[in-house]
């Protein structure tokens, strides 16, 4: 099964993928290839299967790139679901050293948000959706200087009358991210 990618978002984790992870956690010093072996359960073993993949597809990527709504604040149930499975004990850490094998990964993320949360915004300081995926990134080992967060902002204000004001700010604001975009992917795969 290990390789085999399930079609669509993947699905929130089960008590298999918990009881693994606390086993590969007790044991330490775990090479993600001896995993599997480790499956005590048929479920343990189906949550691996889909759980390596997705590690797999990170840790062999030179760029991320996550294209995420806000949604209430923070990040929709689906990445969150990723987040959650991609996260293994072991999964980007060397057993033994600890090293991140992250530490030459990129990350691009481009975040759209119905409303704005910039200083000065009533909203200031209600935003949980890039200050998560920075800690998020970050504490896997991803370099501050590879982690690259661009919103859109005000992405409603062509649908809310009452926001209809903010219509050129909302422009503006996509505009930037569309230079911000354009400019990572050709600044030369650094
Ligand atoms: C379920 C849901 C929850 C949302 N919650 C928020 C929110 O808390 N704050 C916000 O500014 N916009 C919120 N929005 C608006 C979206 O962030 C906004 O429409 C965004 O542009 C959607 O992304 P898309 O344009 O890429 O589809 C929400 C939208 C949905 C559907």
């Amino acid at each position: 099964m290990a390789g085999v990618r399930a079609p669509g978002p993947p699905g929130p984790v089960g008590p298999g993928y918990a009881a693994l992870g606390r086993r590969v956690e007790r044991l330490g010093g775990v090479q993600l290839g001896d995993v599997a072996a480790l499956a005590e359960t048929d479920d343990e073993a189906r949550e691996w299967a889909l759980t390596e993949p997705l590690i797999n597809e990170v840790r062999a990527a030179h760029t991320l790139l996550i294209g995420s709504p806000m949604y209430n604040f923070s990040v929709p149930a689906t990445l969150k679901a990723w987040i959650d499975r991609l996260t293994f004990p072991a999964a980007f850490h060397a057993p033994g050293t600890g090293a991140s094998v992250l530490d030459g990964t990129r990350v691009v993320a481009v975040l759209s948000r119905g409303g704005a949360y910039g200083p000065g915004t009533p909203r200031n300081g209600h935003d949980f959706q890039a200050p998560y995926l920075r800690t998020y990134f970050t504490n896997l080992g991803v370099p501050e200087d590879r982690l690259h967060i661009v919103k859109a902002e005000m992405t409603i204000a062509g649908l809310v009358p009452e926001l209809a004001r903010f219509q050129g700010f909302a422009a503006d604001s996509l505009e930037a991210a569309r230079t911000a975009v354009r400019s990572l992917a050709t600044d030369g795969f650094r």
